[in-house]
């Protein structure tokens, strides 16, 4: 499960890795984010063996289109590794593509990990950054990371309250005095809003949508609300395969329809953000009325996600300019920050 072999050559001082379920970005000490990729990665099979053919934007175009020896693998689901031999080499590839241009000796590596992940993930996942002699390696949990990526005054004794909607997860993490007083992680996101998509035009189209075509509906025209002007939104046209038919076939879907078949799913996440508030004492709970939440990840951009959650929890909510790098912004900042690391240090060994 040597995830991270490979690396000691190619880096030697500070990085950061979001190995997210659907992008992976690293973070390079005094660089930023040097590399923001999907986590995917297409291979083919030499006498049984796996070798690859393309990763990141280049594989997740060969999603859905791949002939029968070629497989496009996405190796995180739920915000976990689930495939250790295709994530490692996604990740060799991605770091060969950094290492270009840098040298770096002897690394000190900040991983990200799901604030659910269970000790023996925990353990995997630190193991193989160690296997590459990481002169030290500290795991963060991501409502942390999104909260230090996004400045938030982590530090002090008021309370901070992160919500990172990702691909594979969605994290909550209420934060004061630099550790994450209440948190909750349910395997709810973008992938699982596309599942339900896909689910609801079936049924309600009897058209089958491709993953692709479903991710990109959501960015084009996904919305958590119903438009407020009683139309039915904005529409699309995208197109499937007709169920009964066979063949391809074009469909109108607007805001409307996203709302429907996204309803379940945000009810679920905005249930886990109203758990975690009720699980958190009433002090920070009280200053959570003046601080409000910050949404990131890539469901942070999802329109009127901000409305669904304040209306769930009576807060102020608002969403980061760039709710897709905090995770990675969060691991670079734990770098540079010697008293929260050694207060960190604690979630990787425990
Ligand atoms: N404009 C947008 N509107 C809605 N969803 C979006 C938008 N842009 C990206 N997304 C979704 O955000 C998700 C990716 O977000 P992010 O990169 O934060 O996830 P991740 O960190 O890889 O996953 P996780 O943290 O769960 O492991 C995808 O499901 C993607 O479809
Ligand atoms: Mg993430």
């Amino acid at each position: 499960m040597a995830i991270f072999s490979g690396l000691l050559d190619a880096f030697s001082s500070e990085f950061g890795i979001d190995l997210g379920t659907a992008n992976t970005l690293v973070y390079v000490q005094g660089q930023g984010v040097v590399l923001n990729e999907p986590s995917i990665i297409s291979v083919g099979y030499r006498d049984g063996k796996p070798h690859t053919l393309a990763v990141g934007k280049d594989a997740k175009q060969m999603i859905g289109r791949t002939p029968d020896s070629i497989r496009a693998i996405r190796p995180m689901r739920n915000g976990v590794i689930a495939d250790f031999e295709m994530a490692g080499m996604m990740l060799e590839h991605f770091i060969r593509r950094v290492h270009r241009n840098r040298s770096f000796i002897s690394p000190r590596i900040a991983v990200c990990i799901p604030s659910g992940a269970t000790q023996v993930e925990r353990r995997a996942i630190r193991e193989s950054a160690e296997s590459t002699g990481a002169r030290d390696v500290v795991l963060i949990e991501e409502p942390m990371a999104a909260a230090l990526g996004a400045d938030m005054p982590i530090m002090e004794s008021n309370a901070s309250m992160v919500v990172d909607i990702g691909g594979g997860t969605t994290e909550v993490g209420i934060i004061s005095l630099g550790g994450l007083a209440t948190t909750r992680s349910v395997q709810l996101g973008g992938d699982k809003l596309d599942q339900a998509l896909i689910t609801y035009v079936r049924n309600n189209f009897q058209l089958q949508l491709g993953e692709q075509s479903a991710e990109n509906l959501k960015k084009d025209i996904g919305s958590v609300c119903l438009p407020e002007d009683g139309t039915d939104g904005q529409t699309c046209t995208v197109r499937g395969m007709d169920l009964t038919t066979g063949l391809p076939r074009e469909i109108e879907v607007s805001e409307r329809h996203m709302y429907e078949a996204y309803s379940e799913t945000v009810d679920q996440i905005a249930e886990t953000v109203r758990d975690a508030l009720r699980h958190t004492s009433p002090e920070l709970a009280a200053d959570l009325v003046n601080q409000g939440v910050l949404l990131t990840g890539g469901g942070a951009l999802l329109k009127g996600i901000d409305k669904v959650i304040r209306d769930t929890t009576g807060l102020p909510v608002a969403v980061h300019d760039e709710p897709l790098f905090c995770v990675a912004y969060g691991t670079g900042k734990l770098l540079g920050n010697r008293l929260l690391l050694r207060q960190l240090a604690q979630i990787g060994s425990s």
